[in-house]
């Protein structure tokens, strides 16, 4: 299995990282808001959702939203605020690569700062493909390899080989989200190609690409307020996502698979999509406050009441 950056580890209080970040919050929530704001669907499925920072951007959209994270830390301290905004949301403690999740369980997800996370995006992605239905709207935010900052530091650096699509895998300590110097973390910016193409090989068929936070840059921020760059950040979403400039991309898909279970009324009822994240067996909820898999005999339990389908 491959490596997690484990924020329970580090100890790390990610909406700290959100405090100085007014920019680059409104910048991807509005551009969230408008893919989602169309859409009616059932269950709703936002991986490495943390302490909800984006629900806001989906929730009213589907029915059944579950926020899935690594960090049950980060769930436990944030349930009562999560809840308290949010109350049709369910939270799940989990790993991307081995989700507890029936086949087809999803009509709607999203993935948004969490790639830099995954090293080997094509196990998360086949995963990922498992658990949404066919049809179902996907959203895929990446930090890009090859953003306009990076490109002239590599030019200067004479480093030709950083334009290849292979992914970068950035020193630990120079970036803090969910990464120390002392204790590790993962961290990895991806070409635009490389992701599409795995992407495409697992049916994710790619509707539309936007860039987002194009002024993301300590200067401009001295220079302009918040409201003349979001303004801006509009402009420049609508007329530059075709290009790689900036930091950070978006791929709109649908999955496009075939259907392997039968299309039947879709319940709300949690357990009704709940699986065993390791064989994907059916689960037993007949004794109180835990799950056992009837096939491999695992047992999940509940913490402060929210599931921890944690495996590695
Ligand atoms: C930088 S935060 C992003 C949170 C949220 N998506 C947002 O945009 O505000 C990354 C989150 O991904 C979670 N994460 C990292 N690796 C994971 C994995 N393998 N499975 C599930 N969650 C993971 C971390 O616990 C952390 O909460
Ligand atoms: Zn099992």
């Amino acid at each position: 299995m491959p490596d997690i950056s484990d924020y329970d580890k580090l100890n790390y209080d990610y909406s700290r990282y959100w405090q100085e970040r007014l920019y680059e919050n409104l910048a991807e929530k509005n551009l969230l808001n408008k893919l989602f704001e169309n859409d009616k669907g059932n269950w709703f499925l936002d991986v490495g959702g943390s302490y909800g920072r984006i629900t806001s951007t989906y929730y009213n959209s589907y029915k059944n939203p579950v926020i899935l994270d690594y960090s049950l830390n980060t769930l436990i301290k944030n349930k009562e605020i999560i809840k308290n905004r949010y109350p049709k949301v369910t939270l799940i403690a989990a790993n991307a690569y081995r989700m507890p999740f029936k086949e087809s369980s999803f009509e709607g997800g999203l993935m948004v700062r969490v790639l830099h996370h995954i090293e080997k995006p094509e196990e998360y992605f086949k995963e990922a493909k498992r658990v949404f239905k066919k049809d179902a709207k996907y959203v895929q935010e990446f930090p890009n390899k090859v953003h306009i900052k990076a490109k002239i530091e590599a030019l200067f650096r004479k480093d030709f080989e950083f334009f290849s699509e292979e992914p970068y895998k950035q020193p630990i300590g120079k970036n803090l989200e969910g990464s120390k110097k002392e204790e590790g973390g993962i961290f990895f910016n991806y070409h635009p190609s490389y992701i599409k193409s795995l992407l495409e090989k697992n049916s994710f068929v790619i509707e539309r690409k936007f860039g987002c936070s194009f002024l993301r840059s300590q200067t401009i921020k001295k220079f302009l307020g918040t409201d003349l760059m979001v303004f801006i950040e509009k402009i420049l979403q609508k007329t530059l996502s075709w290009t790689n400039i900036p930091p950070s991309i978006f791929f709109e898909t649908t999955l496009q698979k075939k259907e392997i279970r039968e299309e039947t009324e879709q319940s709300s009822d949690l357990k009704d999509i709940l699986a065993c994240p390791s064989c994907k067996g059916e689960l037993s909820f007949e004794k109180e406050g835990y799950a056992e898999c009837k096939k491999c005999n695992l047992k999940f339990f509940k913490k402060d009441d929210i599931w921890d389908f944690r495996i590695e």
